[in-house]
């Protein structure tokens, strides 16, 4: 199925209740696809705004999640050791993974510390493609079921940075990026588009009044995006959710707020 842009937004008054919101509805995405196809294909954010969200999964959801039957991915990685500060994987390793029962051979991490990192990027691709789904009725090849994502005050995602070459790469689903747009500047790891494409959900969780000014960019943004905005390039299977909180949607116009399931929570 080609991918869509079926936006949603939820605004929440802050962090907190939109975290829990949106772990509520990725654990009910889970059962389903648990139910549907045996597996939850699950592909984690990077960032401090996500950890919040990792620290309910690991408390509140410990024992409602089908752990078992996740497979956890990254859709991006700084190209430094597991064990760095900077690592997202040690971030949701220390806010999640280490704390539920999922099996280690399903936690997909980038080998971004690998050189080059074309190199760790072709690797991972590989791990990818071995993950990709079974064509469900309609003949697609939705690889996930549900991909994190945060934005940076740029619009950047993933390491998807404003006007960068990977915006154009069509035939890879992981890229290496030389030079990151915002700190860490290391070089990066990241999906591409079209692996990004390929879930059947997208939720963007976003907070901050740091981030209003770009939350309202990417919503006034042309239908089609912009490569200026990166976020507002992603598409999807099916919808890309927007769990927002009052600060990071303040600049938004008031008929943005009405879209979707989003009443003011
Ligand atoms: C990364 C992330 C990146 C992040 C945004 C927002 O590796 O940094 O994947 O895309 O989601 O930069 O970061 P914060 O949540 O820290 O604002």
């Amino acid at each position: 199925m080609e991918p869509r842009l079926v936006r949603q937004l939820h605004i929440y008054r802050n962090l907190s209740s939109a975290s829990r919101a949106l772990a509520g509805h990725l654990v009910q995405e889970a059962r389903r696809a648990v139910q549907a196809r045996g597996r939850f294909r699950l592909v984690l954010a990077g960032g401090r705004t996500p950890q919040p969200l990792y620290d309910l999964l690991a408390r509140r959801y410990r024992d409602s999640m089908p752990w078992p039957q996740t497979e956890v991915y990254f859709g991006d990685e700084r190209c430094v050791p597991p064990r760095d500060r900077e690592s997202n994987y040690r971030m949701a390793n220390q806010a999640l993974l280490s704390r539920v029962p999922i099996p280690r051979r399903r936690v997909h991490r980038m080998p971004a510390e690998l050189h080059p990192p074309a190199a760790a990027a072709a690797a991972y691709a590989r791990e990818l493609r071995g993950a990709a789904g079974p064509a469900d009725a309609s003949g697609t090849r939705a690889v996930f079921d549900l991909i994190l994502l945060g934005i940076g005050e740029d619009g950047h995602t993933a390491s998807l940075f404003p006007h960068s070459r990977a915006l154009g790469v069509q035939r890879s689903w992981v890229v290496a990026v030389p030079r990151a747009g915002q700190p860490p500047y290391v070089p990066r790891l990241t999906l591409t588009l079209p692996a990004i494409a390929s879930s059947r959900e997208v939720c963007f969780l976003v907070a901050g009044e740091d981030k209003a000014k770009v939350v309202s960019a990417i919503f006034d943004a042309a239908p089609r995006g912009t490569p200026a905005l990166p976020a507002s390039l992603v598409r999807a299977q099916g919808p890309v959710s927007w769990f927002v909180d009052r600060a990071a949607a303040a600049d938004l116009p008031g008929s943005s707020r009405g879209q979707g399931l989003g009443p003011r929570r």
